[in-house]
């Protein structure tokens, strides 16, 4: 099968790639990314790929991997690049809370213009299945863990900017039979993460060059931390699977507190005789859900799948990529 990947250059991207060229029922991969938020850094430490470096020289090929420099938002592009494609992968975004309050037409411009751009695409081609990354931020301050089929009210211009394509996703499967399986992934930490400010990577930058902590809020507040290989297993399931409309969440169903989280953080640190940096606690911001974790009982009933990956085993193997 072909598998088109949108953000394919990213953090759970590069990750995925990993998997899924291991995979021999996967012949060809083919990556679409406009290198805003990453390069071509971790790929080339992965595998061989074919690049084109604009769009519009794109020609199918027979090349495992193929990376194009492009952005979501080229609707025209996206008709073309997605003949022949048995399954897409939908992970570009405007990821973050942060970014979605200071630009929020921006989110909303590539979280929904450019989704669309790529389901639309997905309908007209009759490709067998759409797999969208979204996130327990359609939650807002629900009770943890939350289930797959609670309502979603979102507190921040992210969290809605996803449910308005998990809606979308619903209603192409309904209205138009195309498959959609929207997973909403947790806190995603792991390797090729070095471009991300996410709260574990931030730690371990700033463990690594002697810098502060900055904790928003008392450092109660919990998450729910899934592993990046334990994620694209999911994502690879979720693509042999893909039928009719399918919500799963991708987590641990485990919440962990900031606080322990910094804990655990040093703790390998310190065996590798780093010194604990100071902690600063600040105050809370704005759009950040203070519990969140996401029930698994859905995912490993219907999906069959499970995280394997204790927080500890995880973190000291992110820490040690970064170490290398
Ligand atoms: N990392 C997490 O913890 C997490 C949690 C929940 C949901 N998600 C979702 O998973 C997906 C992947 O996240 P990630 O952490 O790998 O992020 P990432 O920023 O590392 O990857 C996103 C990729 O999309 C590319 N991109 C952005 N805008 C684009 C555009 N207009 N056209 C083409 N490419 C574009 C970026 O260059 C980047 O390579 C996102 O949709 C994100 O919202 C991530």
């Amino acid at each position: 099968m072909k598998v088109l990947i949108t953000g394919g250059l990213g953090f759970i991207g590069s990750n995925l790639l990993e998997l899924l060229i291991s995979k021999k029922n996967i012949k060809q991969i083919i990556i679409i990314d406009n290198q805003s938020k990453s390069s071509l850094q971790y790929i080339k430490s992965i595998c061989n790929y074919k690049y084109f470096s604009k769009s519009k020289d794109y020609i199918i090929n027979r090349s495992k991997v193929n990376v194009i420099n492009a952005d979501i938002l080229n609707y025209q592009f996206a008709l073309k690049v997605t003949k022949k494609i048995d399954y897409i992968v939908h992970l570009a975004a405007e990821s973050g809370i942060d970014s979605s309050i200071n630009f929020p037409k921006k989110s909303f411009n590539i979280n929904v213009n450019g989704t669309m751009n790529y389901l639309e695409a997905a309908r007209i081609n009759n490709v067998k299945g759409f797999i969208f990354s979204s996130s327990g931020a359609v939650f807002g301050k629900s009770n943890p863990p939350m289930r797959e089929f609670i309502n979603r009210a979102p507190i921040s211009p992210y969290g809605s900017s996803k449910l308005s394509i998990e809606s979308f996703c619903e209603t192409y499967s309904n209205i138009f039979n195309l498959n959609t399986t929207i997973l909403r992934f947790s806190n995603v930490y792991g390797k090729y993460s070095r471009h991300k400010s996410s709260v574990v990577t931030t730690f371990i930058k700033n463990i690594l060059h002697k810098k502060s902590l900055k904790i928003n809020g008392d450092g109660k507040h919990t998450r729910d931390y899934i592993y990046a290989s334990d994620l694209c297993r999911a994502i690879y399931q979720s693509i042999l699977k893909c039928k009719g409309c399918n919500i799963f969440h991708v987590s641990t169903g485990k919440e962990t507190s900031i606080n322990k989280l910094i804990n655990k953080i040093f703790s390998i640190f310190s065996k590798k005789k780093y010194k604990m940096p100071s902690l600063v606690y600040k105050s809370n911001r704005p759009g950040d859900m203070r519990f969140n974790s996401l029930s698994t009982t859905y995912i490993k009933k219907n999906l069959k799948w499970e995280n394997k990956t204790s927080l500890d085993k995880g973190l000291y193997k992110t820490i040690s990529w970064y170490l290398k």
